[in-house]
C-alpha cells in the first residue's frame, strides 16, 4: 500500500533501461562473514534487489563471478592486495569501490567493522534508487560525529510529549516478549541514514524506566537494535535515588547517592552490555537536579559520568535551563549557569544545547554557547518533531534551518569556526562528540504524522553523519527515494521543500519575532497571551510590542545578551546597519515607523512577511497540484490536504498576528495587503 511506511526505503521497479544496465554489475552478493550485522546487511540488498530488479539476488561462495558484489571487511582474504583506504574509515565509515578480483569485475563494499559494510550497502542502494552509475565506484565516507542519537520524549504510557504521529512505538507492556517487527523496521531506516544511538524515554519522564522489570523490555529492544549498530540510551531522573532507592537524598557529593548510581550503572550493564549511557534533564522546567542541593552542574553530571565510565558508556547533560526564580533574559541563563563550568565535565559528558537560547523557535540565532566552552564536549540537540512549526500538518523542512545553524560562524577562537566545527572538534583526544534529535516518530502508518516529516528524520541522520552537509543536496536524496525517479518531480518537491521552512518563519514569527504561539500545545497563534505565571512564557514577553515599537532589546541597553556572543558576532548583530532583517527583532526593540533596508517602515515590511509566508504556501499548493499522476494518489492526496490545512492556518496566524499588532501600532495596513475575507 502507498500508505508511506516504507519511508526512503522504497525499492520500487527501476524502469527497464536502468534495469538492464545495471543488471551485469549486479548478479550476486559474496559476504563471507557471518555476523547478524552482515546478515542484515545481505538482507537488506536481497529486499532492494528484490524491488527494483523483482527477482533473488543469492549469495555465492567465494569463487567470484563476474557482477558479484562483495559486502566485506578490512582483512577479508577477497580484498587482500588491493589499495583500499580502510585506514580513513574509522570504526563506522565504509568504502564502495568497483574493481578487479580474481579477474573478476566486482563492487567492494567494505568497512572495518561489519557496521560500515551494512552502511555501505545502504550507499549502494541509494546509488540505484537514484539511478546512478555504479561501474566507476569510488566512494569512502565516515562520519565526523560519534553520537548521533534520536531522543524519543516517550513517558512510558504510551504517550510522546510533543509528538504528532500517534502513540509511541514502543510498546512497554507487550515488552519484553513481543518484539513488534516494527523494531527492525525502526532500526533499518535509523541505520540508512547513520543513526547509530537511541534514547527511549523521555527527559521528563519518571524513573521507572530505571527499574529491573523495565531494563528487560529495555534489554529486547537493543536485541533487536543491535545487529543495525544502534544503541540504547535511557533518560535518568536526577532523583531516582530517592524514588527507587529509598535514599533520603539525591546530593550528587553524597556517598550512598554515589554508590546507589553505581550499582544502577553496573546492573543495567550487567543486562546490556553494551548499553550507550544516559541523558538528563536537570534543574530546568521543575526537574530535580544537583542544584537543588547547591551543587553544580558538572557536579551531577561526573557523578553520573564516572559510574558509567568503567563502561565506556556516555552521560548526555542538558544545558537546556531557565528558572522559575531568575529574572534574566531567558535568552541568557544557560550560558550563565553553564560557561562558567568550562573544563569542569568529564570526556564522557557531552553537554547537550539547544540550537537557540529560546526553544525550538522557527528561527533562533545559534545558542552562544556554542564556541564558548572549548575545554568541554558540547553536543547539538535538534528538534526534529514540529512543536513549534505546525505539528505534523505544515509542511516544513528543516534541513534549512538546521544548515543556517551548522554553518554560523561563531569567530571562537577566529574567523572560520563554525557550529559545525565546534560540534566536530573533540575538546581532547578521545573526548566525546555528538548530535542529538528529538524524534517525531510515532505508531502512524506513516512514521512522522506526514509524508513530509519523514524528510527531517532523514535530514537529521544526514547532518548528524556530516554537519557540514548541505540541506538541498539531502532534500534532493530523500525526494528521489520517497517519491520516485521522475526530474519534475524531484524538482518540485526540492522546490517546494527549500522555500517550506521560511513561509512559516514569514506566517507565525517574521523579522525575529519569537515564541508567539498559543499557551502550552503550541499551536497557533497567541501573541496577545499575557497571563501566564511565569513571565518568559508569555508571548508579550518576547515580542515587546508597546505604543513605542516593538522587539526584544538584546544590546547593551537592553539585556545585553548579544555580550554573551563573540564581539565580531555581537557587532554584526548589534548594529542596525549589518543585522540581518531576519534576526532584528530578536535583539532590537524598535519604532513602528522604523526604516527598513526595502524602504518600507517596520510596521509595513512586518505585514508584507506575513502575507509572503501566506503566498508560499499557496505556491506549494499549486507546486503539489501539479505533480498529480505523477506520484501515487494516496499519498499525493494526503499532502494535498495537508496543504490546504497549512494555508488555512497560515491564513489564520497571519491575521491574528496582525490584527493585534495592529491595535498596538495603531497604523494602517499597507497596500496591497489583502484584509481577511
Ligand atoms: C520545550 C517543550 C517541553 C520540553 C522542553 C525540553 O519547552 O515545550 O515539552 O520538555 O522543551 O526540551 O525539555
Amino acid at each position: 500500500a502507498e500508505d508511506g511506511y516504507d519511508l526512503w526505503l522504497r525499492y520500487r521497479p527501476l524502469e527497464s533501461v536502468a534495469k538492464a544496465r545495471y543488471e551485469p554489475q549486479i548478479a550476486g552478493i559474496v559476504a563471507p562473514g557471518d555476523s547478524p550485522t552482515i546478515r542484515a546487511a545481505v538482507d537488506e540488498l536481497q529486499r532492494g534487489y528484490r524491488g527494483m530488479f523483482g527477482g533473488d539476488l543469492t549469495q555465492q561462495g567465494a569463487e567470484l563471478r563476474d557482477g558479484a558484489v562483495l559486502v566485506v571487511r578490512a582483512g577479508s582474504p577477497l580484498v587482500q592486495g588491493l589499495d583500499l583506504p580502510f585506514a580513513k574509515l574509522g570504526g563506522e565509515g565504509y568504502l564502495l569501490r568497483s574493481a578487479t578480483v580474481q579477474g573478476k569485475r566486482v563492487t567492494i563494499i567494505a568497512g572495518n567493522r561489519d557496521i560500515g559494510a551494512l552502511y555501505g550497502v545502504f550507499r549502494f542502494l541509494k546509488l540505484l534508487q537514484a539511478g546512478q552509475p555504479i561501474d566507476k565506484l569510488d566512494i569512502a565516507d565516515a562520519p565526523k560525529l560519534q553520537v548521533r542519537v534520536l531522543n524519543h520524549w516517550d513517558n512510558l504510557d504510551r504517550h510522546v510529549e510533543r509528538g504528532y504521529a500517534g502513540q509511541s512505538i514502543w510498546d512497554w507492556q507487550k515488552l519484553p516478549r513481543f518484539k513488534d517487527p516494527r523494531y527492525t523496521d525502526y532500526a533499518r531506516a535509523n541505520a540508512s541514514i547513520g543513526i547509530n544511538g537511541t534514547v527511549l524515554t523521555n527527559v521528563n519522564a519518571n524513573a521507572d524506566i530505571l527499574r529491573p522489570d523495565y531494563l528487560q523490555k529495555v534489554k529486547a529492544l537493543a536485541d533487536a537494535f543491535r545487529p543495525y549498530g544502534i544503541k540504547v540510551y535511557l533518560t535518568a531522573r536526577f532523583s531516582a535515588p530517592i524514588e527507587l532507592g529509598g535514599l533520603a537524598t539525591a546530593d550528587p557529593l553524597d556517598p550512598a547517592v554515589r554508590a546507589w548510581w553505581k550499582a544502577k550503572i553496573d546492573e543495567i550493564y550487567a543486562v546490556i552490555p553494551d548499553f550507550g549511557g544516559l541523558l538528563v534533564k536537570a534543574n530546568s522546567e521543575g526537574q530535580p537536579g544537583p542544584a537543588d542541593y547547591h551543587r553544580t552542574h558538572a557536579e551531577g553530571a561526573n557523578m553520573l559520568a564516572d559510574a558509567l565510565a568503567p563502561h565506556r558508556g556516555i552521560l548526555m547533560w542538558r544545558a537546556f535551563v531557565y528558572a522559575a526564580e531568575n529574572a534574566e533574559d531567558r535568552h541568557k541563563q544557560a550560558y550563565t549557569e553553564f560557561q562558567p563550568l568550562d573544563g569542569r565535565f568529564r570526556d564522557n559528558v557531552l553537554v547537550q544545547v539547544k540550537n537557540g537560547a529560546i526553544d525550538f523557535q522557527p528561527r533562533e540565532p545559534f545558542h552562544p554557547l556554542f564556541g564558548a566552552m572549548p575545554r568541554t564536549p558540547l553536543m547539538m540537540e535538534f528538534q526534529i518533531t514540529k512543536e513549534y512549526l505546525g505539528f505534523a500538518t505544515h509542511l516544513a523542512y528543516l534541513g534549512t534551518m538546521w544548515e543556517e545553524v551548522l554553518e554560523a560562524d561563531t569567530f571562537r577562537p577566529a574567523r572560520g569556526t563554525t557550529v559545525a566545527k565546534v560540534i566536530e572538534t573533540p575538546v581532547d583526544a578521545g573526548a566525546a562528540t555528538g548530535m542529538a534529535g528529538v524524534a517525531n516518530i510515532g505508531s502512524d502508518r506513516n512514521w512522522s504524522g506526514s509524508q513530509f516529516d519523514q524528510a527531517n528524520w532523514y535530514a537529521f541522520g544526514r547532518f548528524a553523519w556530516d554537519p557540514d552537509a548541505k540541506a538541498e543536496a539531502i532534500a534532493r536524496d530523500w525526494a528521489r527515494m520517497t517519491w520516485g525517479g521522475d526530474p519534475v518531480v524531484t524538482d518540485t518537491v526540492v522546490r517546494m521543500m527549500m522555500g517550506s521552512r521560511e513561509a512559516v518563519v514569514d506566517y507565525m514569527t517574521p523579522l525575529g519575532l519569537t515564541h508567539q504561539m498559543a499557551t502550552g500545545h503550541h499551536y497557533g497563534p497567541g501573541p496577545w497571551v499575557a497571563d501566564l505565571k511565569r513571565p518568559e512564557w508569555n508571548p508579550v514577553y518576547y515580542a515587546q510590542a508597546r505604543p513605542d515599537g516593538i522587539g526584544f532589546d538584546r544590546t547593551a541597553r537592553g539585556s545585553d545578551a548579544l555580550s554573551q556572543y563573540a564581539p565580531q558576532v555581537a557587532r554584526n548583530w548589534g548594529s542596525l546597519a549589518t543585522v540581518p532583517d531576519e534576526l532584528l527583532l530578536w535583539f532590537h526593540h524598535l519604532p513602528w515607523d522604523h526604516r527598513m533596508k526595502s524602504g518600507r517602515t517596520l510596521w509595513d515590511e512586518l505585514v508584507v512577511r506575513y502575507d509572503a509566508g501566506v503566498d508560499q504556501v499557496r505556491r506549494m499548493q499549486a507546486d503539489w497540484a501539479g505533480l498529480r499522476g505523477k506520484v501515487d494518489e494516496t499519498r499525493w492526496a494526503e499532502v494535498r490536504d495537508f496543504l490546504a490545512i497549512q494555508l488555512d492556518e497560515a491564513i489564520w496566524w497571519r491575521d491574528a498576528s496582525v490584527a493585534y499588532f495592529q491595535s498596538i501600532a495603531k497604523r494602517p495596513l499597507p497596500e496591497g495587503h489583502k484584509p481577511p475575507a
